[in-house]
C-alpha cells in the first residue's frame, strides 16, 4: 500500500502540475478549456480544478467574480484582534494563491490591509501575480502598506471621489468612485474595474468586504473553506442585513470537496449583470495616460 502511493504520487503531481499549466494558459494565454486534463487525478483535485475552470469560463458582462472566505466551524474569519494566521490550512493557501494567479485583479477590503498587512502576490504555485485592488472609501489607509509601497505589482486604490485629494498613494494609483450613502457599490466596483480590462476578479476578503458583494448580488462563485477549529468569539465571516424567517436567507447547493484538513465548499450564485453601459455612467475619476491598466506579465511555465 505504502509503495504503491509513493510510486504513484509523482506521476500524480506531473498530473497536477499538466493542469495547471494548461489552466494558466487559457488564462492569460491562447490554451483551450475544453481539453483541460483532469484525468489522473484524485476525485477531489477534479472538483477543484472544476471551480478553476468555471472560473475561466467567460462572463456574458464580460467579469467573472469568485470570492473565497477561510473560517472556523462557527463562523470566523480572526479573532477579535483581527489574527487570521491560520485559520485554514496550507492546502487552502495553496488554493488561494492559484485563485489569484488565474485572476486578472485581486480585491481586499481597508480592514484586510490594515490588519495583516498583505503582499497579494502569487507565491505558492506557479502563475502571475494579479492587479492589487484595495477598497478604501475614507482613505484610512496611510503609505506605509506592503501593497502601496512595492512597485509590482500594480496596486489601485479605490475610494469616493470626495476623499481622492492626490492621484497617488505611494506606488499605488487612486481612483475615486460615486459612492451615494458614502458607500462604494460593488457594482460601481465592478463597472470600474471592467472598464479596465479586469475579466476575473478575486475578492480575497475580508468579511465585511465579501458580505457586500454577496448582499449586492455581485458574485459568481462563494469559495468557502471550512477548518474544524472552534475560535468562540470574533470576526464574523459572513454578516448580512438581518431577515425575519427562514424562508428568506439564501439555500445553496454547494459541491464539496476536501482540502487537507479542511473543507472547500463551492457555493455558485447567480450574479445580477453589469449593464452594458454601465461603465459609461459611474463618476471614476481619470487617472490619465498613467492610469493602471491590465498589462500582465506572461506566465510563469509550471516546472
Ligand atoms: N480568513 C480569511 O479568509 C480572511 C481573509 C481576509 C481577511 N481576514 C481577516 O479579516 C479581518 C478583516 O476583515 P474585516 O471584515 O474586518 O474587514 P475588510 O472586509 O477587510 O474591510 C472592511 C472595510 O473595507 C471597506 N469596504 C469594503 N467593502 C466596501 C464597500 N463595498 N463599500 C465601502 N467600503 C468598503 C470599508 O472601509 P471603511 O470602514 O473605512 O468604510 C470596510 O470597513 C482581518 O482580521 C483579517 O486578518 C481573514
Amino acid at each position: 500500500m505504502t509503495s504503491r502511493a509513493t510510486a504513484e504520487e509523482p506521476r500524480g503531481n506531473d498530473r497536477l502540475a499538466r493542469a495547471w499549466a494548461r489552466l494558466l494558459d487559457c488564462a492569460h494565454g491562447t490554451g483551450d478549456l475544453a481539453t483541460l486534463p483532469l484525468d489522473g487525478l484524485g476525485p477531489d483535485q477534479q472538483r477543484l480544478f472544476a471551480t478553476y475552470r468555471d472560473f475561466l469560463a467567460p462572463s456574458p458582462d464580460g467579469i467573472k467574480v469568485v470570492a473565497h472566505l477561510g473560517q472556523s466551524l462557527d463562523g470566523r474569519i480572526a479573532t477579535e484582534p483581527g489574527h487570521s494566521t491560520f485559520v485554514t490550512g496550507p492546502d487552502d493557501f495553496l488554493h488561494m494563491h492559484r485563485l489569484r494567479a488565474l485572476a486578472d485583479a485581486v480585491l481586499v477590503g481597508a480592514g484586510t490591509v490594515a490588519h495583516d498587512d498583505p503582499r497579494l502576490t502569487v507565491r505558492l504555485v506557479p502563475g502571475p501575480s494579479p492587479l492589487r485592488v484595495v477598497l478604501d472609501p475614507d482613505r484610512r489607509l496611510g503609505p506605509d502598506r506592503r501593497v502601496f509601497r512595492e512597485p509590482a505589482p500594480p496596486t489601485l486604490l479605490l475610494c469616493r471621489a470626495d476623499r481622492q485629494d492626490r492621484e497617488r498613494l505611494g506606488t499605488a494609483e487612486i481612483v475615486g468612485l460615486s459612492a451615494p450613502e458614502g458607500r462604494l457599490e460593488p457594482a460601481t466596483v465592478l463597472a470600474a474595474l471592467r472598464d479596465r480590462g479586469i475579466r476575473r476578479l478575486f475578492v480575497e476578503g475580508g468579511g465585511m468586504t465579501v458580505s457586500r458583494f454577496l448582499a449586492a448580488g455581485c458574485l459568481d462563485a462563494l469559495h468557502l473553506c471550512v477548518a474544524p477549529v472552534i475560535i468562540g468569539s470574533g470576526r464574523d465571516a459572513l454578516s448580512l442585513p438581518a431577515i425575519a424567517r427562514m424562508d428568506e436567507a439564501i439555500r445553496l447547493a454547494p459541491e464539496v470537496m476536501r482540502l487537507g484538513e479542511d473543507w472547500l465548499f463551492w457555493c455558485r450564485l447567480r450574479r445580477a449583470p453589469l449593464p452594458a453601459r454601465q461603465a459609461q455612467e459611474i463618476d471614476v475619476a481619470d487617472a490619465g495616460p498613467s492610469a493602471t491598466r491590465l498589462d500582465r506579465p506572461q506566465p510563469v511555465p509550471a516546472p
